[in-house]
């Protein structure tokens, strides 16, 4: 089925002329609890899309879009444990990894739990072992440092949920991420870390991936130098990995190896032993509620009708954004600074599953899929860009995100910046007019001279869409109510645009032309003839200038 052939989509195109011209203002004069009828609330997190340029016809209008994709049965079979990553041959299971009841899942006959508990059992042992000083270096100490080696997936969760619960963490116990293959991320490291208390996750699914190969390599090498002895790397290594026999082969002991399953993907597998640091910082009781959190997302999911369902919700709002209103890009803003990384983990997120020209059964889309993803700290972006939102022409949504409370209370802070959230997007979605901006310099004194030369500068177009996701507080259940919000935003979007959200061909291309030219940079070969004068070009000047 061609989406964009159906008398639905064609009904929203209708709803888009009708609403193109339609400002905030008016949807909310005309509807006085617009509020209240645009806003939804689980569990204490909330999520107000008053401020989106919708109405109720065309919400109505999305909905039977999504009932046409069959987003009711994609959703079942996915918790089902079909294999609907079809490019990959494999099923999608990341919700079992917080199925926390002791029922089977996804159900008896292919009941993984029992391998999850069994997972979660040694990252339990594991924690209480390191948290409480048990766990101890080659020369007999406590581990006070922890360093996560990893990239994308590996690294992206469990630094954003590390960082966001950061007020919770041991106090006795420090958490480094690195990722760069650049030796300026772990040599200044390294260069402050004691290797006698340093403990190493080498988090890689497939432990396979150059850029972690290479600083977990070098991270072996450090300690080495330090202890001397093979025995060590049991002490201060953990793999984290579907491939056992890769770790073991980097000489990570079988009792140091928690194992993920190929019904993982890389960006949805902060619920499993790739938490491992997240657990290590809040204990495991702590994880657990993240777990918690998400899997309360996943129930809301399975059985909220479409009409109330967040991540229903959310998802074709993005799709009326996309390609109803044409926005090409869309903004992450969290406020909190707990949650600065919530930006970079949700572009993979939505633009590695969704950022695709291609249909599952290998049709091109005649739409297009998911917006370019990107953001910032809010308050930090006001007085960068948001000049651009917010003056700059450009059709830009934002997700705005926001604790109530801070989880660092200070005097005097918290208040200013809610007010802060809540001004922005305000102040996007209704703007300014040249009426109330004319006023407002008249008022000020201004000659009428003086006022027709500032009025330009001086008008907001506003009508700029946003949703602002609310939470009581930072906390580990509601950190993980957030990111299954969003997972399950982006699969209901690859259903409705008939993308498979699970594969990613797209970054092999890069990877496999990065081994051809390395033996060129490294000088060992000549040029490949073949390659472009651009790239050789390139690696000329590397050989002249750089220190490889
Ligand atoms: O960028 C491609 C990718 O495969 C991601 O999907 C994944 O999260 C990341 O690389 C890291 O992969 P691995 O965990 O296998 O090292």
């Amino acid at each position: 089925m061609n989406i964009t052939h159906t008398p639905e989509w064609q009904a929203l195109l209708a709803h888009q002329q009708r609403l193109e011209k339609k400002h905030l203002r008016e949807l909310f004069a005309a509807d006085a609890h617009r509020f209240g009828h645009f806003s939804a609330e689980l569990d204490g997190l909330l999520v107000d899309y008053s401020k989106q340029r919708i109405d109720q016809p065309a919400l109505d209008s999305l909905m039977a879009l999504a009932r046409l994709s069959n987003l009711e049965s994609w959703r079942d079979r996915m918790f089902a444990g079909e294999k609907i990553n079809i490019s990959e041959d494999r099923a999608v299971l990341h919700t079992a990894l917080r199925h926390t009841d002791f029922t089977p899942f996804p159900n008896a006959e292919h009941d993984v739990m029992p391998q999850v508990r069994a997972v979660r059992k040694q990252m339990r042992d594991i924690v209480e072992r390191v948290r409480s000083g048990l766990w101890r270096g080659f020369k007999g100490d406590a581990i006070q440092n922890i360093v996560n080696i990893g990239i994308g997936g590996s690294d992206l969760g469990p630094k954003l949920a590390t960082r966001a619960l950061s007020a919770m963490q041991h106090p006795g116990l420090t958490f480094y991420y690195v990722s760069n293959l650049d030796s300026a991320h772990i040599a200044p490291l390294l260069e402050k870390l004691d290797p006698r208390t340093t403990l190493f996750i080498v988090a890689s699914k497939t432990f396979t991936t150059q850029e972690t190969s290479i600083n977990a390599q070098t991270a072996r090498t450090w300690l080495m130098a330090a202890a001397m002895e093979e025995w060590a790397v049991a002490k201060h290594f953990i793999a984290v990995t579907s491939s056992p026999d890769k770790a073991h082969e980097f000489g990570i002991p079988d009792s140091n190896i928690l194992q993920i399953w190929d019904w993982v993907g890389g960006r949805y597998s902060l619920w499993s032993a790739v938490g491992l640091s997240v657990a290590l910082a809040i204990g495991m009781s702590g994880f657990e509620r993240m777990l918690a959190g998400a899997e309360t997302m996943d129930k809301h999911f399975r059985q909220a009708p479409l009409e109330k369902n967040l991540p229903v919700l959310l998802a074709l709002i993005s799709i009326w954004n996309t390609n109803f209103l044409g926005a090409e890009t869309t903004a992450i803003l969290p406020y909190n600074e707990s949650i600065r990384h919530l930006p970079a983990f949700l572009q993979q997120l939505e633009m590695e599953s969704n950022g695709k020209t291609v249909s599952r059964d290998g049709e091109a889309l005649t739409c297009r899929a998911n917006p370019i993803v990107w953001g910032e700290i809010g308050v930090n972006g006001q007085h960068a860009f948001f000049q651009l939102l917010h003056q700059g022409g450009w059709l830009i949504p934002c997700d705005f995100v926001v604790a109530a409370s801070s989880d660092y209370p200070l005097p005097g802070h918290q208040a200013p910046l809610l007010a802060n959230c809540l001004a922005q997007s305000a102040a996007l979605a209704f703007g300014k007019t040249e009426a109330q901006a004319k006023e407002e310099l008249s008022q000020a004194g201004l000659s009428d001279d003086h006022i027709a030369k500032l009025l330009p500068h001086k008008v907001f177009a506003g009508n700029q869409p946003s949703t602002t996701i609310l939470m009581p507080s930072l906390d580990p259940f509601q950190l993980g109510m957030l990111l299954a919000l969003y997972e399950h935003k982006v699969f209901v979007q690859g259903v409705i645009w008939g993308i498979n959200s699970f594969d990613q061909w797209g970054v092999e291309l890069g990877k496999q032309l990065a081994n051809k030219l390395l033996p060129a940079i490294l000088g060992n070969q000549e040029y490949d003839s073949n390659l472009d004068t651009s790239t050789s070009g390139l690696i000329a000047y590397f050989r002249r200038h750089g220190h490889v």
